[in-house]
């Protein structure tokens, strides 16, 4: 959610923008500045389409205004945050690596797995509840988390072939 404005401390209007927009824009992160991650209003869950839609591994940022990924990864379907569990700057697909994820914050890497590999982030990247439900449609639930710990329950990923 994004923080209220709030009034300088010299009578001035609130400012337009939030401490982490002025940082994205000033970072110069072109990427960043270009795509809306303002989280999508819901509460419930997104719908990411059929298995058939996620055919080969992959990283995709297709929902990424909903703050997360869907990454297809060595016969599963999972969805990982996109917010950096080291200061909750946002997450990007690498464009130099189409394996790999950064962050705009302070340059942290990670695996498809969310497995942090680089930078000063030190834990995995969380993952949401996903299910394939009754008309065959694939939906998260990012209600549901599921720590590293946890990426082998049932419930945090769709098994695929
Ligand atoms: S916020 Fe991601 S590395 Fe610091």
């Amino acid at each position: 959610m994004k923080p209220e404005p709030q009034p300088s401390s010299a009578g001035m209007p609130p400012a337009p923008y939030s401490r982490r927009d002025f940082v994205t824009l000033a970072s110069g992160c072109l990427l960043c500045a270009a795509v809306p991650r303002a989280r999508a209003a819901t509460d419930k869950p997104v719908d990411i389409g059929e298995i058939k839609d996620w055919p080969k591994d992959a990283i995709s940022e297709k929902f990424i205004q909903y703050d997360f990924f869907v990454i297809r990864h060595k016969g599963r379907l999972f969805a990982s945050t996109a917010i950096c569990p080291h200061k909750a700057n946002y997450l990007l697909l690498d464009p130099q690596n189409p394996d790999r994820i950064i962050c705009s914050g302070h340059d942290s890497t990670f695996t498809p797995e969310g497995i942090p590999t680089g930078g000063p982030a030190r834990r995995g990247l969380v993952r949401y509840g996903i299910s394939v439900n009754a008309g065959g449609r694939v939906t998260v639930d990012t209600s549901r988390e599921f720590p590293q710990a946890q990426w082998d329950d049932k419930a945090s990923y769709v098994p695929v072939k």
